[in-house]
């Protein structure tokens, strides 16, 4: 069955969830503090929304929004830096994964006056944070429900996470129509995201009763939404539908945990400048291979209901959903050959064990050389 179930956080769902903001701003005094990377908040006109909540409070703030994609070390460093001491009583993050995964670390490290550094190395547990409100402005991180920061540090060729449950945002607005303006590819592929979410936590070792609900009523009404959006991006309603599923399957990302291709990624995402979906997809089709090899009985249920919802290829419902995505990527696509794989599988880290088909560091080179 299940031990722990844990969400925390205060969920606003649906269009014009948005306008919420401005009510839970009433109840802060002090000073916000604005994450985002350059453009999200401003296209996705969640910037000019919040902004004018805060105005109406007649909140003093702050915006900061210089997070790049795989969001590094030295920035959350030195924002956290500039913020400490300076009465900071709400952060609010706009954006995708890399945002809202920033606002998490910098929540920490100003609530408790802790440098990021011995944050990554001592992990956290028990620190004071500041209030976080997380606004996605795609659909697919699930990161606002999710306990964990994935940061990376370029100077170290290091990427990693900390997680706590200090780390969970106190507040997520998921208004779909803010991701309405995301083009067609960037749409697909972090759908692809949200769906190998509920696809691992299904497969992890860690899986429960409760996650196995999910995520098997995610793989429902996602894989029919993606093949739709591939078709014809204009119809708003599969959109809501993937916001949903990113939803559900961010609350399975705190209580089961996703297999070796998102450990695989991280170390990816260090050596490339590739996005968390691009890294997720390219490893896909050789770990699905993994899994059939070991006859892991519970791939072959989710593939005969992602055959039976989507219409795909019996013998390849992964590999036929990634293509007709159009999303697929290899590697090399990358820029990653055969002599990084040394320096990948030393940087694949975490709890490698949950992963059904791992049997040691050959899976994860086997998993590469098909890359
Ligand atoms: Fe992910």
């Amino acid at each position: 069955m299940f031990k722990k179930f844990f969400c925390p956080t205060k969920i606003f769902y649906g269009e014009d969830s948005i306008n919420e903001v401005a009510n839970l701003l009433s109840s802060y005094d002090g000073k916000v503090l604005i994450i985002s990377t350059t453009s999200a908040a401003r296209i996705s006109g969640a910037y000019s929304k919040v902004k004018e909540a805060l105005d109406s409070c007649d909140l003093q703030y702050f915006y900061e929004n210089s997070i790049s994609q795989n969001p590094d070390v030295s920035s959350v460093r030195s924002i956290s830096d500039k913020f400490k001491g300076k009465k900071i009583s709400l952060i609010i993050s706009i954006g995708g994964g890399s945002a809202m995964d920033a606002g998490k670390a910098i929540s920490v490290c100003i609530g408790s006056g802790k440098s990021i550094d011995d944050l990554i190395l001592y992990g956290v547990s028990g620190e004071v944070f500041i209030d976080h409100l997380a606004i996605p402005t795609t659909a697919g991180t699930g990161s606002e429900l999710s306990k964990g920061s994935i940061l990376s540090d370029k100077s170290k060729n290091w990427k990693g996470g900390l997680r706590g449950d200090e780390l969970f945002p106190k507040f997520a607005v998921i208004d779909p129509a803010l991701t309405y303006s995301l083009p067609k590819s960037i749409t697909l592929l972090t759908g692809f995201d949200a769906f190998t979410h509920a696809f691992e936590s299904y497969l992890s070792n860690s899986q429960s009763d409760i996650t196995d609900i999910i995520s098997l009523d995610v793989i429902k009404r996602i894989v029919p939404a993606l093949l739709d959006i591939a078709e014809d991006i204009n119809v708003y309603e599969n959109k809501k539908t993937l916001a949903f599923c990113s939803m559900l399957a961010g609350i399975n990302l705190a209580n089961s945990s996703t297999c070796l291709p998102h450990r695989i990624q991280y170390a990816i995402g260090s050596l490339s400048d590739s996005t968390h979906s691009e890294g997720l997809v390219s490893v896909y089709p050789a770990w699905i291979s993994s899994l059939k090899e070991a006859k892991i009985k519970r791939y072959f249920i989710l593939t005969s209901i992602i055959d039976k919802v989507g219409g795909l290829d019996k013998d390849g419902p992964i590999e036929d959903l990634i293509s007709r995505l159009g999303i697929a990527r290899t590697l090399s696509d990358l820029g990653l050959n055969a002599s990084h794989h040394d320096e990948l599988v030393c940087l694949t880290t975490g709890n490698l064990q949950l992963d059904p088909c791992y049997n040691g560091k050959n899976t994860i080179y086997k998993i590469l050389d098909k890359s």
